[in-house]
C-alpha cells in the first residue's frame, strides 16, 4: 500500500463543535464537518434545521456562541462577510445580491470596483477592465450570452445564478457556499447550476451546497450532512446512501 495516498490531507475549510444560539434558541449545536479541496459537501435538513445559520457562521454573518473555524488548518475568526471573502469564502445566497440595472463586469466588481487613474482628473471607473473580467470569467464557466453589455435583469434565473458564481470564481473563492441554488430554476437551469458545480469541482475548490431538491444534491455531491433541530442527524458519502435514507435522517424516527 502507497503511504502518500493514507496521508490525510488538511481540509480546506473546518468546523469543530460549533454552537450557535439566539437567545433561548439553539439553532446551531456541536456541529462539526471539513470540506475538502475539490469536493462538494451538501447540506441537507427540514426548514428551521439549521443550514442557513451554520453558513451564515462560517461566513462571517453570525459569531458563533462557540467552537472553531479552521481554514487550511489555521483557526480563524470572522468579524463580517468581507473579512471571510477577503480569505476565499463566498457565499451566493437565493437573492443573489446581484444590481440587476449593471452589467455582469459590473456586478463582478460591485463594491469592489477598479479605477482608472485619468491624467490631470480625478479616479474613473475601469470600464475597460471590467468587462475583460466579464468576458474571462464567464467564458471559464462555459457561458455564453449574446450580450454581455446588457442588464443582468435581462437574463434567466440560471444565467443570473452563473453570472453570480462567476463573481465568486472572478474574486478566487476557494470555498463557495451555496444556499438554494436551484430553486427558483426550471429543470434546464438547474443543470446548468449542476454543471457549474462540476466545474468549480474540477478547478479544485470546495463548495457547500444547501438544497432541498435530492436529485440535485445525488448529481453533484460527495458527501451529505443532514441537520435536525440545529444538530448532525447524520452524515453519508453519497455513493453509499439512498433518498430514502437520506429522508429517514431528516424527518427522524
Ligand atoms: N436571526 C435569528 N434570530 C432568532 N432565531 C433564529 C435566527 N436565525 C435562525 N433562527 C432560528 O434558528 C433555527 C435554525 O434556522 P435556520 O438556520 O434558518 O434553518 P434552515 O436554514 O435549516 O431552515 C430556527 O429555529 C430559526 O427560527
Ligand atoms: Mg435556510
Amino acid at each position: 500500500m502507497n503511504d502518500m495516498a493514507q496521508a490525510p490531507s488538511v481540509p480546506l475549510l473546518e468546523v469543530r463543535h460549533l454552537s450557535k444560539s439566539f437567545g433561548p434558541v439553539q439553532a446551531l449545536s456541536d456541529l462539526s464537518m471539513a470540506l475538502h479541496p475539490g469536493e462538494v459537501v451538501a447540506l441537507a435538513g427540514d426548514n428551521g434545521a439549521g443550514k442557513t445559520t451554520l453558513i451564515k457562521a462560517i461566513s462571517g454573518v453570525y459569531k458563533p456562541t462557540s467552537g472553531d473555524i479552521l481554514l487550511d488548518g489555521q483557526r480563524v475568526t470572522f468579524s463580517s462577510p468581507q473579512e471571510a471573502r477577503e480569505r476565499g469564502i463566498e457565499t451566493i445566497y437565493q437573492d443573489l445580491a446581484l444590481a440587476d440595472n449593471l452589467s455582469i463586469g459590473a456586478n463582478i466588481f460591485l463594491g469592489r470596483e477598479p479605477m482608472r487613474k485619468a491624467m490631470g482628473f480625478l479616479p474613473v471607473l475601469d470600464r475597460r477592465r471590467m468587462a475583460e473580467a466579464a468576458r474571462e470569467t464567464m467564458a471559464l464557466l462555459d457561458f455564453h450570452v449574446k450580450r454581455m453589455d446588457a442588464p443582468v435583469s435581462n437574463f434567466s434565473g440560471g444565467q443570473r445564478q452563473a453570472v453570480a458564481i462567476g463573481r465568486a470564481v472572478y474574486w478566487n473563492a476557494r470555498v463557495l457556499i451555496m444556499d438554494e441554488p436551484t430553486a427558483a430554476l426550471g429543470v434546464p437551469e438547474q443543470r446548468k447550476v449542476i454543471s457549474l458545480i462540476h466545474q468549480l469541482k474540477a478547478q479544485g475548490r470546495g463548495v457547500v451546497f444547501i438544497s432541498h431538491n435530492l436529485q440535485d444534491i445525488f448529481a453533484v455531491s460527495d458527501r451529505i450532512i443532514v441537520l435536525r433541530r440545529g444538530v448532525r442527524a447524520g452524515e453519508r458519502r453519497i455513493s453509499e446512501t439512498t433518498h430514502e435514507e437520506v429522508v429517514r435522517l431528516m424527518v427522524g424516527g
